[in-house]
């Protein structure tokens, strides 16, 4: 069956991801199995959409009822699973309003919309950060700060401008009278898992309020209790004017999420805006806002956010004697942690995609003794499991990993 399912694969889907040659068939909670029996133990989570594993039971019970009762009626209605939603993103985040759509590239999309009506047709520049990852899509992709993403789709829709994570002077420097929006992730994860350092979102914060600019905070990555804090923005005590969530927030259906406070929200109220502003026909479908809406119950049912700053210091404490022995650093927080790992002998920097880079090849080893992690920018690990995952399992994963690593 894997065979046959691979090579229907080839003939008939396009061959944009490099995907390893495994069918997986089944899940449930924090194991995989593939189509032959083989059994995985999954740290990554699907890139961290499977906040609470795989068919957890409150999430199939809420999807099966709400399957049973309704699925989508357009925007034209009100639906109760979309309000329930929107209600516990404001409960646990801020004074804001959500705006419902499919993915992380489309919520930022609606971000930088509401941020063009904030700018009135005078001001519709955006500065992001280098390393950034923000979407694949025309409006997000000139926003994403990796030239690999971006090469062969120019030419780029302009106005967009990127400085260095970390660094408030330059991004005084870039400001120019038609800025209107600064756009960054909390934690960049895509980059590298690269912490921001204590002063920098509030110093955003600040240049922002300066400069009459709206904060966009990304938490496509870092929202939904992944980091310790329902908002990873939380940590840093800010309130941003929009976040943009998707990933964990669905639990594995396609959710992306706009939140913006109430005063820039407003920009997008079709009485303001003498008609619709931004819409998605499926956007807020009842079965992807019924699971969204559970994930949220069970985090708070459950104590699921302050779980994940107690499992990320446990692995921390269990990976540090490696420091110096196979890993130079281990950045993040909460679940969702990289660990950086020296570049291969004879290099001091793994150029992308070459064969032999220490992060695939430490992720393919893994995969081969039925664990699951990932790599980005070829010498970082990232680590994100689901938030449900229990001591023995992250500890028989991590047993995996250091043997891994110390085999190097
Ligand atoms: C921070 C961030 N923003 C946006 C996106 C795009 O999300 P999606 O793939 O759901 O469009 C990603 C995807 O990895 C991301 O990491």
């Amino acid at each position: 069956m894997s065979d046959s399912t691979i090579a229907r694969h080839d003939a008939y889907m396009t061959i944009n991801y490099g995907r390893y040659p495994i069918v997986m068939q089944r899940g449930e909670g924090c194991r995989l199995w593939d189509t032959t029996g083989k059994a995985y133990l999954d740290l990554f989570s699907g890139f961290g959409a499977g906040l609470l594993g795989h068919c957890h039971p409150d999430i199939v019970k809420a999807i099966t009822e709400q399957a049973q009762t309704l699925w989508h009626v357009g925007n034209l209605m009100h639906t109760e699973p979309q309000t329930r939603l929107a209600q516990a993103i404001a409960k646990h985040g801020f004074d804001g309003r959500s705006y419902f759509c499919h993915a992380g590239a489309d919520a930022n999309e609606a971000a930088l919309k509401l941020a063009r009506l904030y700018g009135k047709g005078k001001r519709h520049k955006i500065i992001s950060t280098l390393g950034s990852f923000h979407g694949r899509s025309f409006g997000t992709m000139p926003a994403t700060g990796q030239d690999k993403v971006r090469q062969g789709f120019e030419p780029l829709t302009p106005g967009y401008t990127h400085v260095p994570y970390n660094d408030l002077p330059a991004v005084e420097k870039a400001i120019d009278p038609q800025t209107v929006v600064v756009l960054v992730e909390p934690i960049q994860g895509e980059g590298g898992i690269i912490m921001p350092t204590p002063d920098y979102l509030p110093g955003l914060r600040a240049l922002c309020d300066q400069h009459d600019l709206l904060l966009i905070c990304d938490e496509v990555w870092t929202g939904g209790g992944r980091t310790g804090q329902y908002f990873a923005h939380q940590h840093w005590n800010i309130v941003p004017d929009i976040m943009t969530l998707a990933k964990g927030v669905g639990g594995g259906l396609p959710v992306g999420i706009m939140c913006a406070h109430r005063r820039v929200a407003d920009l997008f109220d079709y009485r303001v805006n003498g008609g619709v502003a931004h819409a998605s026909t499926l956007g807020g479908n009842c079965l992807s806002m019924a699971v969204g809406a559970a994930i949220f119950e069970v985090l708070e049912r459950d104590n699921l956010v302050a779980r994940a700053t107690t499992l990320g210091q446990q692995i921390y404490a269990k990976l540090k004697p490696l420091i110096g022995n196979g890993i130079t650093e281990i950045r993040g927080k909460g679940l969702f942690l990289g660990i950086e790992l020296p570049p291969a002998p004879g290099s001091s920097e793994n150029a992308p995609g070459t064969p032999g880079t220490p992060g695939p090849d430490i992720v393919n080893q893994c995969m081969e003794r039925g664990l699951l992690i990932n790599a980005t920018q070829n010498t970082v690990l990232r680590l994100a499991p689901p938030l449900t995952i229990s001591d023995a399992e992250l500890d028989e994963g991590l047993a995996i990993l250091k043997d891994v690593i110390c085999s190097q």
